[in-house]
């Protein structure tokens, strides 16, 4: 905690005062694919931006096409060369989702990188049109789903191009602070005790857990 108020580095060198450019100075990416979740705006379009500045084919995740469209126009304005597409996904619909990972697959396209970034925040109580509260699922579950559905294919790329893949899940330190005992696995979706912040949180924790478990079981697998 007091390393990512101050930004003081980490043993990699690195702190929560680093920019994405400092961090992957001198990296050549072009022989790697990136999906960014929510690649449209905030955090997610700077890590676009800077993807694709190294040379990384990059694909823009979002649910709003017009915003994707005009955030590759502006990396495409700083860098013509850039290789960026966009494709519609809504991480809070799981057929959406399942959409997604169809239409990348069919590009045949490798993919070396997942960045897991999409969020909301403190929204009010809402379901999703899966019925699942509405920060748990877009958070989490879309992303969960959308790693499931695109493992197969990063562990192909992995094998074939001889890169490790990676799968980057953009937590937050508000995880520390879900509901008492954690995730409510059997009050998901209960409204008359929703707390807006505590569902965020509880996101966020599902976020580190499937970080976590994903990093365990793919240490294993290789
Ligand atoms: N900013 C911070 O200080 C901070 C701190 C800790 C953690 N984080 C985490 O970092 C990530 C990025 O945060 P940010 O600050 O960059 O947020 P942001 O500026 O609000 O951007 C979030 C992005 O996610 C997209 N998104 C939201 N719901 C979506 C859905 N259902 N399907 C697809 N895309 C969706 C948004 O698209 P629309 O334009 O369509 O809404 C937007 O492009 C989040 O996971 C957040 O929890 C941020």
């Amino acid at each position: 905690m007091f390393r990512l108020i101050t930004g003081r580095p980490g043993p990699s060198g690195f702190g929560s005062a680093s920019t994405a450019e400092q961090v992957t100075h001198d990296i050549d990416g072009s022989n790697l694919t990136a999906i960014v979740t929510g690649g449209a705006s905030g955090i997610g379009l700077e890590t676009a931006r800077v993807l694709a500045m190294r040379n990384v084919h990059v694909i823009i995740a979002a649910r709003n096409m017009e915003a994707a469209n005009k955030a590759k126009q502006c990396i495409l304005n700083d860098n013509k060369n850039a290789r960026v597409d966009v494709e519609k996904l809504d991480l809070s619909s799981i057929r959406s989702v399942k959409t997604f990972a169809d239409n990348f697959k069919a590009l045949d396209l490798p993919l070396n990188i997942l960045i897991n970034n999409a969020g909301i925040m403190f929204c009010p109580f809402q379901l999703s049109e899966d019925g699942v509260e509405m920060q748990f699922a877009t958070n989490h579950l879309g992303h969960f789903y959308l790693t499931n559905l695109l493992l197969d294919k990063m562990k192909e790329t992995a094998k074939s191009s001889g890169i490790e893949g990676r799968i980057v899940n953009l937590s937050s330190v508000a995880h520390i602070c879900p509901y008492k005992g954690g995730i409510r696995f059997q009050k998901i979706n209960q409204k008359n005790s929703y707390q807006n912040k505590l569902a965020y949180a509880q996101s966020k924790l599902a976020n580190i857990l499937h970080a976590n478990e994903l990093s365990r079981r793919l240490q294993v697998i290789n």
